[in-house]
């Protein structure tokens, strides 16, 4: 088969990485990749939301099927546009409609379905620019710390949370008036939620769904978690929390009511589910729905899987998800993401990395990186995740700490404190 996988970052190299050990791939695209899926696969240059470029090059080069990796495709609605297209629509898109995308695309949609469908979740209610002091009041019924949520996406920079009302106030006016452009246009204000968070993931063919290992993110850029978000400094799996018995509370709770509600409304779905989760005193509840895998998790996700992960793919395109199988590792895998000094604020570029070849047994897969005269250089705020196995999480810790010291760049940064909390 031959494969189209969309997008650049580590999550993307992850997937390639999986993808392409595939026996039922002869070969694999990434569009438009970065410069480890080079070694992994053929890079397009292409943008993963160019979907004219993309039809032409999936015509001329017999794609049989594509992988979507980050979900500003799937918002703008490339599995739709291949279905509408009497040449490209048998050829399947891993990745929901765009309706199913929303689930992303809108947290007010997100929070309205699962209070239809009874999944646990913060309490909230959304406010626009003709309720803005109804929003105001709400805040007051509210307390602290205060969570505001732009509505659309914004490239995960769109949750605030406020220690004081004073702040949520201030706040909820300037994301009604524009903060983050259409986006904040609509604005959720949710009860706070104290727990440990944690990522499950599913792949489903609309109607059966498979559940893959899960893994715990870390967001901050400091260690013991402080200091402004990023995209990701590392991740984990699994998560010891994350038992028997909490894992069947999440399915029962929350995968299957999401879903059988995707069915019932009718949402065609054929994708990754990820479940932002939080742990409130033994109960899940849903942070948020991505509709895309996570990054850093798939960085760790992707180790633990056994089977053949084209396989499962071709499940969720026919509908048979329930007849294929899902081996899971049950060694520790564990990521630690390098990035680039002053990240998530001002960097930059075009460091010459070295040592990527003195790493031994561990994955180094690429994020923020390209090539220049032949030389790999940083290319992104968070630069390349070092993934390893270990019998438990302190051994693949320890191993990809170890590896970590061996790849060398101007100003490299990384928590050293990955897996500490758990
Ligand atoms: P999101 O962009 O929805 O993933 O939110 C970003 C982060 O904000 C989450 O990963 C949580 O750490 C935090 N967060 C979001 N909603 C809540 C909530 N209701 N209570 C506590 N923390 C939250
Ligand atoms: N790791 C969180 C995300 O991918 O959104």
């Amino acid at each position: 088969m031959k494969l189209l996988l969309l997008g650049s970052g580590g999550r993307e190299h992850a997937l390639a990485w999986k993808i392409s050990q595939s026996p039922k791939i002869e070969k694999l695209f990434i569009a438009p990749g970065n410069a480890g899926t080079a070694g992994v696969g053929e890079n397009v240059s292409l943008k993963a939301d160019d979907f004219e470029g993309i039809k032409t090059f999936v015509l001329e080069n017999g794609i049989d099927m594509v992988v979507v990796g980050p979900e500003d495709p799937l918002v703008k609605g490339i599995y739709d546009y291949f279905k509408n297209d009497a040449k490209l629509n048998a050829i399947p898109v891993i990745g929901p409609s765009k309706q199913g995308a929303v689930l992303e695309g809108s947290k007010d949609f997100a929070k309205g379905f699962m209070q239809r469908h009874n999944i646990p979740t913060a309490a909230y209610r959304t406010f626009d620019g003709t309720s803005v002091e109804e929003g105001l009041k709400f805040l007051e019924t509210l307390e602290a710390p205060y969570v505001l949520k732009a509505d659309g996406l914004c490239a995960g920079k769109g949750v605030l949370i406020l220690p004081t009302l004073e702040e949520a106030k201030k706040e909820l006016k300037e994301m009604l008036n524009g903060m983050f452009g259409n986006a904040s246009a609509q604005v959720v204000i949710e009860e706070f939620l104290s727990g440990i968070e944690c990522s499950v993931f599913v792949l489903t063919d609309g109607k059966h769904y498979t559940i893959l290992p899960e893994a715990k993110d870390y967001k901050r850029i400091g260690e013991g978690d402080k200091g402004l978000n990023t995209g990701g400094m590392g991740s984990v799996s699994p998560v010891p929390f994350a038992d028997k018995e909490w894992m069947q509370k999440v399915e029962d709770r929350i995968i299957r009511p999401t879903v059988e509600g995707l069915a019932e409304e009718g949402i065609d779905y054929k994708g990754f589910i990820f479940f932002g989760l939080i742990n409130v005193k033994g109960n899940p509840m849903v942070i948020e729905y991505n509709v895309r895998m996570g990054d850093p998790e798939t960085e760790s996700v992707m180790l633990r899987i056994k089977s053949d992960l084209v396989e499962l793919f071709e499940g969720v395109a026919a509908g048979n998800l329930d007849e294929k199988t899902l081996e899971i590792d049950e060694r520790s895998a564990v990521c630690v993401m390098l990035v680039s000094g002053g990240y998530p604020e001002a960097y930059k570029k075009g460091y010459p990395i070295s040592g990527i070849d003195q790493v031994e047994n561990s994955i180094v897969f690429h994020a923020g990186t390209a090539m220049k005269d032949g030389q790999v250089v940083t290319n992104g705020g968070r630069v390349i995740a070092v993934s390893s196995y270990g019998k438990d999480k302190a051994e693949a810790l320890a191993q990809s700490f170890a590896q970590a010291q061996k790849i060398t760049y101007t100003d490299k940064y990384f928590r050293s404190d990955i897996g500490a909390d758990l």
